[in-house]
């Protein structure tokens, strides 16, 4: 058994686990995917009040909500068995969000004027909590003028739309209307409501992914770095409420929904975009695998195989987190609260503390490799100026909740952001 066994095990706690959240569907023939949504909600630990117009019982079933949000649904105003007979803005009280999904054209225009004559309506009017729509509907139905001018009505008084996407419709048509996928759905609700979260108003840069260090036009230096620890920063800082500026290397990983993506290269190139962001940001999060070394020439033309062996020159890359050291002194104001990344295989804390001095951070996270490498179990120790915090963790994203956690409670202690 290892001392790091007796840490108690972070688990990643979804953003809207235990929040109650209303699910309003209408009649489009994209109704079955909000089967999908009802059920990735509830698996998310949403507790999901679906409400269901007419004309949406006549394309999906309301029993098939009840089995899988384990919740009674509402799919008639006028229903005695139903709780919107004894109380009809019950739901619209206890939510903290209504995702309409899908909204048809009808209910755009309905939302916009603000009529009443439904479960999905009459929620719609009588709630404050924040107001999610995914259209789905033909293309010439989604761009004509009148659905538009509902459209715009709506995001006036504060509603998110997510969607509509291009693509295939039921007709056979192409274009743009089809619903926006479940996982983007739950995307943007989470990012909705981190809105408030204890960063709004905090702007943080992360950067992440490798780089990549040109030898000639079709090679390049580079390292095994995923990204995924950026990207699971980033959505701990999206869903705390912060606006994140992503700087990152080539990945394949897709950026996570409302990041403001910076994509780079080289070091040399993403040292310049740190050095641009972070010095007015609140923080700074360097999880970037950034190259040590880069070709000392880069050939103009694709090198030659020749016989025997060849040796390439390589020089240093700028240190980047050292570099904004210097770039912030003397600088007027405060600085960004800057955390650096270290993946050694023993004397984590010695080696941490060393480089949170040398590159004049606030935190290093130290990763003990191999055993943090993959998607498993991560193992790392938080070293600030006075303490080290141990943390194990179920998952990238648990670990990147309890760093986030860290730079929440630095933030905090300083001077509040001005009003957004
Ligand atoms: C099979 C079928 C599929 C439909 N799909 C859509 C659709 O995707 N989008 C849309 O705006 N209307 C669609 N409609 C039309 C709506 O069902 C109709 O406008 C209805 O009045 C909408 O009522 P609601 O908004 O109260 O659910 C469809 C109708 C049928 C019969």
């Amino acid at each position: 058994m290892s001392a790091s066994d007796s840490i108690p095990l972070r688990r990643y706690r979804d953003p809207l686990a235990g929040l109650p959240v209303a699910l309003g569907v209408s009649g489009s023939i994209a109704a079955y995917k909000a089967l999908s949504l009802a059920s990735a909600l509830t698996q998310a630990g949403a507790l999901v009040d679906t409400l269901l117009t007419p004309a949406a019982t006549r394309l999906v079933q309301p029993l098939a909500f009840q089995a899988l949000t384990h919740r009674k649904v509402t799919h008639a105003l006028w229903d005695s068995a139903s709780e919107m007979a004894m109380d009809h803005v019950a739901v619209a009280h206890r939510i903290c969000a209504f995702v309409i999904a899908p909204a048809t054209a009808d209910l755009l225009a309905r939302l916009a004027l603000g009529l009443a004559d439904d479960a999905v309506t009459t929620t719609a009017l009588a709630t404050v909590a924040p107001l999610l729509v995914a259209p789905a509907m033909e293309p010439q139905m989604w761009a004509h003028p009148a659905t538009q001018a509902h459209v715009a009505v709506l995001e006036a008084r504060g509603a998110t739309f997510i969607g509509p996407r291009p693509g295939r419709m039921a007709s056979g048509l192409e274009g743009l209307g089809r619903m926006a996928e479940p996982v983007e759905v739950i995307d943007a609700l989470r990012l909705r409501l981190g809105r408030s979260g204890p960063l709004a108003g905090r702007h943080v840069v992360v950067g992440s992914g490798p780089t990549r260090e040109p030898i000639d036009p079709v090679r390049f230096l580079s390292n095994a770095s995923s990204g995924h620890m950026g990207l699971a920063l980033c959505r701990a800082l999206l869903h705390a409420g912060a606006r994140v500026s992503l700087v990152t290397g080539p990945v394949a990983l897709p950026p996570p929904m409302g990041a403001e993506v910076v994509a780079v290269e080289t070091a040399q190139q993403m040292c310049g975009a740190i050095l641009d962001l972070a010095p007015a940001a609140d923080a700074l999060l360097m999880a970037a695998a950034v190259a040590d070394y880069r070709p000392l020439t880069v050939s103009g033309h694709k090198i030659k195989k020749s016989e025997g062996d060849s040796i390439l020159p390589l020089t240093r890359t700028p240190d980047i987190l050292a570099s904004l050291d210097r770039h912030l002194a003397g600088r007027p104001g405060p600085r960004p609260y800057r955390v650096g990344f270290a993946a050694e295989t023993g004397d984590l804390e010695a080696y941490a503390r060393d480089k949170l001095q040398r590159k004049g951070l606030d935190l290093v996270v130290a990763n003990r490799v191999p055993e943090s490498f993959g998607m498993g179990r991560h193992q790392a120790i938080l070293v600030g100026a006075h303490d080290a915090e141990p943390i194990a963790a179920e998952s990238k994203d648990a670990m990147a909740q309890a760093i986030v956690e860290r730079v929440i409670v630095a933030l905090n202690d300083r001077q509040s952001p001005p009003a957004p």
